[in-house]
């Protein structure tokens, strides 16, 4: 086991990288619950598909959602970006729809080898079980829901609520025709004046990069709302 990893170090680690964030997180947006965030990153220590900044971001739009927000995700693996837009959820109607086959299937063939090898790893064919553990663990069960399913499937299955859906995070086919399908699929299902927010533009997904330009360029956003990391959020 690499040095990083040994419990110690990886706690050491983390309270020195969570503390450096939360100071600049507490001071930007004093009116949100950072210990809750706290919570939720000590759940996922070893997570590396986002860092604080990134999850901070989230958390943010969520929290700043309408109460009883409806959010959609597409591309949940095992639901860490998920927990923490759903600790920023206010109200006892609030949900998110979590989008994925949750067995890393993609048109993007790098990231399919990268999810075989984390199944590899973790003894598994799907992410389910772990997204399901993650959100019972902390409590937050009531706050989503997995979609289990192909992103283009689900748009047809959840027609009935295009046009009221407050935030979506589309993190999950990273090739240029998936994350373009996935565009194509989800702006319509935001309100006017929701937020679409997502994960790896200017990153390696070059073409995730490539889509969200001709969207801008498209004249399909209204405003931006912010950019952390690679996330990326717009009003329509
Ligand atoms: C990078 S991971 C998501 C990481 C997660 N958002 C986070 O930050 O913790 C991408 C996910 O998208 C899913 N995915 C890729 N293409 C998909 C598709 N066409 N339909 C449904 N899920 C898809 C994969 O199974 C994988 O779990």
């Amino acid at each position: 086991m690499a040095f990083k990893h040994w419990p110690l170090v990886r706690d050491a680690r983390f309270s020195l990288k969570i503390g450096r964030y939360l100071r600049g997180a507490r001071k930007r947006r004093p009116d949100l619950d950072w210990d809750e965030f706290r919570r939720v990153a000590r759940r996922f220590t070893l997570d590396d598909m986002g860092s604080f900044p990134e999850r901070g971001f989230l958390y943010q739009l969520a929290a700043d959602a309408p109460r009883d927000a409806q959010v959609v995700e597409i591309g949940s693996w095992v639901g860490a970006s998920t927990c923490f837009l759903a600790a920023g959820l206010k109200g006892p109607a609030a949900k998110i729809h979590a989008v994925d086959n949750f067995q890393g299937l993609s048109q993007c063939g790098e990231d399919v080898a990268a999810y075989q090898k984390q199944f590899r790893k973790l003894g598994t064919q799907s992410t389910l079980d772990l997204f399901r553990g993650n959100f019972a663990a902390l409590g937050l069960t009531g706050r989503a829901e997995a979609v289990v399913s192909d992103s283009r499937a689900a748009a047809q299955s959840l027609a009935a609520r295009r046009g009221a859906i407050d935030l979506i995070f589309i993190d999950g086919d990273h090739s240029y025709e998936g994350c373009q399908a996935d565009i194509e699929a989800w702006l319509p299902f935001l309100r006017p004046g929701g937020v679409a927010a997502f994960h790896d533009f200017g990153s390696r997904a070059t073409g995730v990069t490539q889509a969200i330009f001709e969207t801008i360029k498209a004249g399909r956003f209204a405003e931006i709302v912010g950019v952390a990391g690679t996330i990326i959020a717009f009003k329509v």
